[in-house]
C-alpha cells in the first residue's frame, strides 16, 4: 500500500509538472555567487549578486544560504523593482556583522528591503554582535559612539512573510516595518541583554495588515513598538521579558501624525518586564489618535507595571510647551489580563487634561501585587468596568 499509494504520488506530481511546465522555481545557491561560510571573507557581495539574479528572474526565486556563518561586512540593501514577484530567502546559516561596530554603526541599517514586494526569510539566524556598541553607550563618556544599525529593515513593501527567524544582539532596533503592507510573522526569536539600549524588538509604523504570532523577545527596549499611522496589527502568543513590554508609542513625537487604528494583542506573556501592556504618548500637542485597541488575556509574571497609559511622557521636561497630550485615545478593551504586578500600582490610567481617554473598558481583570493589594491610579480617564476586575477601578 505504501509502495502504491507512493507510486500514484510520484505519477501525480510528474502529470502536475507536465500539465505545468511554465510553473518553476529558480533556485540562486550563494555559495555559487561566492558567499564562504567561514566568517571571514565578506559574503556581502555573494548575497547582492544572488538577489540581483533573484530579482531579475520572471518565476518565483529562491535564495539559498546553506549552513555556516557568513560575514556580512557592510550594510546590504535590497531594492525592489524585480521581475519575480516571489523570492524566498531559504537560510539555513548565520549572517554575523563585522566585529568592529563602527562599520555598520553609523549607518540606518544592516540588512534592509525597499520597495519589495513578495519577500519570504525562511529560518536563519542574525547576528549583529551589538554588545561592544551597547558597551560604549552604557560607558560614561559614551557619548562619542556612532547611533547603531538597525538589524533588517522593511521599508515601503508589501506581502512580507518572516518565518522561524533567529535574531541576535542587534546594536539598535532589531526588525523594523516601515510603510509596509500584508505582513506576516511567525516563530521569531529575538534576543539582546536586558540592559541593551534601544534594542527594540519590533517596530511597526505608517504599516497596515500586519500579524505578529508566536514569537518570543528578550531584549533591553521595547519587546514591540507601534508608531504612528499604524493600522490592522495582529499580535498573538508573544511572550516579552525582559525589556519594556509592547508598547503602542511614543507618539507625538511630531506635531503632525497619523493615528494609530486597530490594533489586537492576544494571548500576550510578559516575564520580568519593565511594563506590560503600554499606550504612551509624548505631553505635546499633536493630530494623532488611538482607537480601537484590544488587549485580551494577556498574562504579566512580575511586571513593574503590567497596564499603562502615560500621556505625560517628557524626559527632562524638555520640548512640552504645553505639557499637555495633544493625542486622543478611545475605544481601549483589557480582557481576561491576569497576574503579578511587582509594584503596588498594577493599573495606571494618566491621560491628557485636554484629551481624556474615553471608552476604556475593563473585563475579568485580577491583578495582585505579591502580598498585598493592588491598586489602580486614573486621571482624565472615562470608562467602566465588567465582570471582576481587581484592583478596584474606583478611579475611573
Ligand atoms: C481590525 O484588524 C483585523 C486584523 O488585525 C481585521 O481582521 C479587522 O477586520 C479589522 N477591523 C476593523 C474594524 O478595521
Ligand atoms: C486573582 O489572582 C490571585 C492570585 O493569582 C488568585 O489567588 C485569586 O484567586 C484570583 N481571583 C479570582 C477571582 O480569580
Ligand atoms: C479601591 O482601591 C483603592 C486603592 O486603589 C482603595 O483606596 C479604595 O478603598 C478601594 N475602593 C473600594 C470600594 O474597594
Amino acid at each position: 500500500m505504501v509502495k502504491l499509494s507512493s507510486l500514484l504520488g510520484t505519477l501525480f506530481f510528474v502529470l502536475v509538472y507536465i500539465t505545468c511546465p511554465s510553473y518553476s522555481i529558480k533556485v540562486y545557491n550563494v555559495i555559487s555567487f561566492g558567499a564562504k561560510p567561514n566568517c571571514r571573507v565578506d559574503s556581502t557581495p555573494a548575497l547582492f549578486n544572488a538577489w540581483a539574479a533573484a530579482c531579475a528572474s520572471i518565476d518565483s526565486a529562491t535564495i539559498n544560504v546553506p549552513k555556516g556563518r557568513y560575514l556580512l561586512g557592510s550594510s546590504l540593501a535590497f531594492k525592489g523593482g524585480c521581475k519575480s514577484s516571489d523570492i524566498t530567502f531559504q537560510i539555513d546559516g548565520t549572517l554575523v556583522a563585522p566585529a568592529d561596530y563602527r562599520v555598520l554603526g553609523k549607518g540606518n541599517n544592516w540588512v534592509s528591503f525597499e520597495g519589495v514586494s513578495g519577500v519570504s526569510i525562511i529560518g536563519g539566524s542574525l547576528d549583529a554582535r551589538g554588545q561592544a556598541l551597547w558597551s560604549c553607550k552604557l560607558a560614561a563618556a559614551g557619548t562619542n559612539c556612532p547611533t547603531g544599525a538597525t538589524t533588517l529593515s522593511f521599508t515601503n513593501s508589501n506581502n512580507i512573510r518572516i518565518h522561524g527567524l533567529l535574531s541576535l544582539n542587534s546594536q539598535m532596533f532589531h526588525i523594523v516595518f516601515n510603510g509596509c503592507q500584508n505582513v506576516h510573522v511567525e516563530k521569531l526569536k529575538i534576543i539582546a541583554a536586558g540592559d541593551s539600549p534601544n534594542t527594540d524588538g519590533i517596530h511597526v509604523q505608517l504599516s497596515r495588515n500586519i500579524v505578529i504570532k508566536k514569537s518570543n523577545i528578550q531584549t533591553g527596549d521595547d519587546c514591540i513598538s507601534v508608531g504612528p499611522g499604524t493600522n490592522n496589527l495582529w499580535i498573538e502568543r508573544v511572550t516579552c521579558g525582559p525589556g519594556h513590554g509592547i508598547s503602542i508609542g511614543s507618539l507625538a513625537k511630531d506635531p503632525e501624525e497619523l493615528g494609530v487604528q486597530n490594533v489586537t494583542v492576544k494571548k500576550a506573556v510578559f516575564i520580568g518586564t519593565q511594563n506590560g501592556l503600554r499606550i504612551k504618548s509624548w505631553a505635546r500637542p499633536s493630530t494623532g489618535f488611538v482607537q480601537r485597541v484590544r488587549f485580551l488575556g494577556a498574562v504579566m509574571k512580575n511586571v513593574q507595571n503590567p497596564l499603562v497609559i502615560d500621556q505625560k511622557y517628557c524626559p527632562h521636561n524638555i520640548n512640552c510647551p504645553t505639557q499637555v497630550s495633544g493625542v486622543r485615545i478611545s475605544d481601549v478593551i483589557y480582557r481576561g489580563i491576569r497576574g503579578t504586578s511587582a509594584t503596588p500600582i498594577a493599573i495606571k490610567f494618566d491621560c491628557s487634561s485636554k484629551n481624556p481617554c474615553t471608552g476604556i473598558r475593563l473585563e475579568n481583570v485580577n491583578l495582585t501585587c505579591l502580598n498585598q493589594e493592588a491598586q489602580s491610579f486614573c486621571t482624565n480617564a472615562v470608562g467602566k468596568t465588567l465582570g471582576l476586575v481587581q484592583p478596584n477601578m474606583s478611579c475611573l
